[in-house]
């Protein structure tokens, strides 16, 4: 609503306490009214501001989307300045102490805990879907022997969209489970064929009679056993770890799924999207740089040197730093306590000394606390992993695989969202207008 400048200040009555924004545009000396809701403007409400009938109106701008909500949700909350994370209302802590991840995989997508029954069913309808088409075996022997297992994931998770159609009907609720259902099933089994596959092994099919985090292991490492049997401390450390990845509400990948899934394509295409999004060095794929870090370090007395690389900008502290946590990330502290379980049954990792006293360091530096950086997931997630004997490739990997109950909770929550449509930013424009076009011989 547009009001003039000198009526508000003369009536007063416009800036009462209200659930409002005033705006005043110089340019023009219009003022305008704004409601502010959920401590949020909405973008839209600036268009109205115009110098001009036909000016466009204005626009926000925000690369990165560093202030901008995209959506409401009620599947994860952060406070990023006081290290909070909860699913669904239960704080992570509660929820690694007590859960298991299928049931914090239910959690996200039903919006509940289930009862007993509920979770029977929900693990018996996982641990069944969990083989794949033989013709999805085939397509990842079709790789290079040497193909990043994460690239082969990132392709067969699209693919997988061509073995079930029906899943293009994303009004349907039978194939929307049943998208949420095989993909959670099917991560694992997919992660590890990509392992075997990079290993020259043979593929092992699942073993249903796992647990789904045993299973797993079951799947990477059987060799001629004839029933793999995982130490069931390892097993309950990559539950937690499971547990501890399985959402982080608007993070790059997520929000490449909510944003390719708003053209109203099949889950399996738009979580592809996300497992091409977490990929990246500044997202999942920083595990695997945190454990590259570490081996280029090599000694503990090396670390003044590195620490004064990375403060003279040549590189970045991998591990360190976060979009939203301007805090110890609470992941980071579940997973520290984890990694002394797993390198008891282990035995210990060099590494584990360079990343503490690195972590201290820093920890001790003005540069990392006045930026507010602290460790985060990634820091010592890697170092379990590779107590667990899995290639570095294989990290980011491991983190789509919880991930994926995130995504398709986000993604179920974005296609019955009445307020959402097709992402679509906005630009400015900064380019040349209106050239006459040179032909090629005078150029
Ligand atoms: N090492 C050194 N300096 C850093 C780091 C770091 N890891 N992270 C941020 N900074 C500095 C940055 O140079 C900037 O300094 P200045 O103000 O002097 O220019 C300041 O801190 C703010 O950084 P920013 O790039 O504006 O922060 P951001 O919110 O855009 O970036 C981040 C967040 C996670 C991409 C970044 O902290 C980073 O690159 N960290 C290392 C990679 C990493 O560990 N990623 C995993 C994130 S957690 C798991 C996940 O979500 O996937």
């Amino acid at each position: 609503m547009a009001i003039d400048q000198t009526q508000q200040q003369d009536g007063g009555d416009v800036a009462t306490a209200q659930e409002t924004l005033s705006v005043t545009d110089n340019r023009t000396g219009r003022s305008y009214e704004m409601p502010i809701t959920d401590g949020t403007v909405k973008a839209m409400d600036f268009r109205q501001i115009k110098v001009s009938e036909d000016d466009f109106g204005l626009m926000t701008y925000d690369p990165a989307f560093t202030n901008t909500a995209a959506c409401r949700s009620d599947i994860t909350y952060i406070d990023g300045d006081a290290g909070i994370l909860e699913h669904r209302g239960y704080s992570i802590e509660r929820l690694c102490e007590n859960a298991t991840y299928l049931e914090v995989a239910y959690l996200l997508i039903h919006g509940k805990l289930p009862d007993r029954n509920e979770l029977e069913t929900w693990v018996h309808e996982i641990t069944i879907h969990t083989y794949v088409h033989e013709n999805i075996k085939r397509f990842m022997e079709g790789f290079r022997y040497d193909a990043h297992p994460m690239g082969m994931l990132l392709a067969t998770v699209g693919a997988m969209s061509t073995f079930y159609p029906g899943a293009k009907n994303i009004k349907d609720h039978d194939e929307r489970h049943m998208a949420a259902v095989r993909m959670i099933a099917k991560m694992p089994t997919l992660a590890a064929f990509a392992y075997r596959h990079n290993m020259g092994l043979p593929y092992i099919y699942p073993d249903n009679d796992l647990s789904y985090p045993a299973n797993f292991l079951s799947m990477l490492f059987k060799m001629t056993e004839i029933k793999y049997e995982p130490d069931p401390r390892l097993t309950r450390a990559l539950d937690t770890l499971f547990i501890l990845h399985a959402d982080h509400e608007q993070n790059c990948s997520t929000s490449a799924v909510r944003g390719i899934g708003s053209s109203q394509v099949d889950p399996y295409s738009a979580v592809a999207g996300g497992v091409g999004a977490l990929y990246g060095p500044l997202h999942g794929g920083a595990n695997e740089a945190v454990l590259k870090m570490l081996d280029r370090i090599e000694r503990v007395d090396a670390i003044p040197d590195f620490l004064e690389g990375v403060k003279a900008g040549n590189e970045r502290l991998m591990g360190f730093g976060h979009r939203v946590y301007k805090n110890y990330d609470p992941r980071a502290r579940i997973i520290k306590k984890n990694v002394d379980e797993v390198l008891e049954v282990t035995g210990k990792s060099p590494k584990l000394e360079i990343a503490v006293e690195l972590e201290k360091r820093a920890l001790d530096d003005d540069y990392f606390t006045s930026r507010k950086l602290y460790p985060n997931v990634d820091f010592y997630s890697g170092l379990i992993y590779e107590a667990l004997k899995i290639p570095t490739g294989m990290f980011t990997v491991i983190f789509a695989i919880p991930r994926t109950s995130g995504w398709i909770a986000q993604w179920l929550e974005m296609v019955d969202d009445d307020e959402q449509k097709i992402a679509r930013p906005r630009q400015i424009y900064t380019g040349e207008r209106e050239l006459e076009y040179v032909p090629l011989e005078r150029r």
